[in-house]
Formats: structure tokens, sequence, C-alpha cells
């Protein structure tokens, strides 16, 4: 018996396509990947060890495992493209853990993450407890470290990764690696939830009594913290556009300013006051098309849809309605 299983998309033709290209352009596009790589791991650890263990709110909870488990798919998925590239793989993820440039623009960020770990671990084993003159601080410590990993987490989901993406979403756009834009595409629909979420706690959060005034102490810092994301950034784009390397609708000057209305949006909407001026418009609007879930036309009740059916019943249905319904 024959099985035809149908792909959705193959790696086959990229690593074809890879092989084609120009090295600068090579270059560029694997720094992309191997940053990926290491923020997307870096992400994984992060929902899992420093969000969830203090999550009181059920919900919440099963929300940072999902996060974590799709951080987790990512970071597989970016593993997977740079083992089918006609290349020595293991070289490529030794270099992620040495390459400077690659983990300075990770560092700060998390630096963050692992203060709230060594926090949480002082909290959870109640540590402190042999002095206890120094519990309020301890608290308000833990406190101000949760809330600059979530603002870590904004950065990383709303600001970092998003460059990172134009830039893969440009070689597809190009007609070449476009697997690896399809698979960052469906990547970058799941950062769009964890953006908004990252959003919807800080905005909670910060009008929360008990937590208003760590965000008020610490605004100054916090600025500080997107500011040097940006700057490293900028840096970055000079990294990997240093050969001078270009595709269509996308060079280093293109990607800063887009960086630049990224920033600005990402600001806004938690309520920060941006330090760049306001981009009127995407300079990469032709990259809408890989992030926009409405531009996929699969009803979540097609047989072969890819989506749970989770937040779909309706409970007010009676006996009779049961026994008229014809399905
Ligand atoms: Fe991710
Ligand atoms: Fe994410």
């Amino acid at each position: 018996m024959n099985i035809n299983v149908k792909h959705d998309f193959s790696y086959l033709q990229d690593a074809k396509d890879f092989d084609e290209l120009l090295s600068k352009l090579q270059e560029l596009y694997l720094a992309n990947l191997k940053f990926q790589t290491v923020l997307d791991s870096a992400a994984t650890r992060t929902v899992l060890e420093v969000f969830k263990p203090i999550t009181t709110n059920p919900q919440l909870e099963e929300w940072w495992t999902v996060h974590g488990f799709q951080e987790a798919i990512h970071s597989a998925s970016y593993a997977e493209l740079i083992k089918a590239l006609p290349l020595n793989a293991t070289k490529v993820f030794d270099d992620i853990m040495i390459n400077e440039d690659i983990l300075s623009r990770a560092r700060e960020i998390v630096g963050r993450f692992d203060d709230t770990v060594k926090w949480n671990a002082i909290m959870i084993t109640d540590s402190f407890t042999d002095d206890k003159s120094v519990i309020p601080y301890c608290i308000d410590s833990h406190k101000k470290s949760l809330v600059f990993s979530l603002y870590a987490l904004n950065i990383l989901e709303a600001g970092l990764f998003q460059t990172s993406f134009i830039t893969t979403f440009a070689f597809a756009e190009n007609g070449t690696m476009e697997s690896s834009g399809k698979s960052m595409s469906k990547i970058a629909q799941d950062e769009i939830n964890h953006k908004a979420m990252t959003q919807h706690l800080i905005n909670r959060m910060k009008v929360d009594p008990n937590w208003k005034y760590i965000f008020e102490e610490n605004y100054i810092e916090i600025i500080k913290m997107y500011k040097s994301a940006y700057e490293a950034d900028f840096l970055w784009i000079d990294y990997i556009f240093r050969d001078g390397a270009r595709l269509l609708g996308l060079n280093a000057e293109i990607l800063k300013e887009y960086a630049q209305w990224n920033i600005h949006r990402a600001m806004s909407s938690i309520g920060l006051e941006p330090f760049v001026d306001k981009v009127t418009n995407n300079p990469c609007q032709w990259s809408e098309k890989y992030t926009k879930t409405s531009n996929l036309q699969v009803a979540l009740n097609e047989s072969d849809g890819i989506n749970y059916l989770l937040g779909k019943l309706n409970k007010n249905i009676t006996q009779e309605e049961w026994k008229e319904m014809k399905i």
C-alpha cells in the first residue's frame, strides 16, 4: 500500500539554495540562525525556570508550560535547519557557544533571568529566615528582579527576535531558503502570542498596588534595558552586514530603521516613553505576509487543520437541543 505523506515544506531545497548563495549571504543566513538558536534555547529555560516556579494562577502556569514548549520546538527547528545545510553542523553549534558577537547580544537579557532564578531559590527555600530583618529587602529584591525579567522577556519577544525574523523572511522574499522562511513564519506567529502575554502582564502588574512602586522606582533602569538592547541590536546589524551583504528589500540601513520602528512600537504598547523618534510606517511592510495569521486560510473545522480545538465549547445546550441537533 502506498501512503502519500504530504509535506508542507522540505529543507532539501534550502540546502541546495544555501550551496548556491554568495558566501557573504551564507554568512548572513548562518549568523542569524545561530543567534536565534541560542536565544530560543535561553527562552525555553526562561519561562520554565524564571516564571513558572513562582506562578500561582493555574491558567498562567499552564500558559508558561505551553510557552516553554513552543520555545523548545523553535530551538529544535533552528537546529534542524542547521543540520539540513551542506556544512559541518557540529562546528556551527560549537561556534554558537564561543562567538562573542552572539553571546554579548544575549548577555544582559540572560543576566536578568539568572538573577530571578537566584531570588526564586532564596524565596522558595526560605533561606533568609535566620535573619528576619532582611525579609522585606529580600521580598523587594525578588519582586524587582521579576519585573526586570518580565521586561527582558518583552525585549526578547518584541525586539531582538523581530529583527532576526525579518532577515530570514528577506531570503524567502528573494526566492531562496523558502522553507526556512515558512518555518520561521510559524515560529513568528507563536512569538506574537508570547509578546502579547508579556505586554498583558506588564500592563496589569504596573497598576497593581502590590507592584506599582517597583515599576515606578525602577523606571529609569527599565528604559536603560531597552536602550542597551537597541544599541546591541545595531551592533549586531553592523556585524551581520559587515561584508556588505545585501538582499533585495533588506540591508543594514533598512534593518536599523525597522529596529527603530519596532522598538518605538514595543515601548509604546507597555506605556514606556520611547527614546527614539517614531517611524510612521513599517520599513519592511513586505514581511507582514509572513506573520499575519489572518492570511492563513485554514478554518478551525477543517479536518486537516493543524490547530487545537480549544476554547470552542458551548456548554449552554439543553438536552432537547442535543436530540434535535444534526451533525
Ligand atoms: Fe521562540
Ligand atoms: Fe517566544
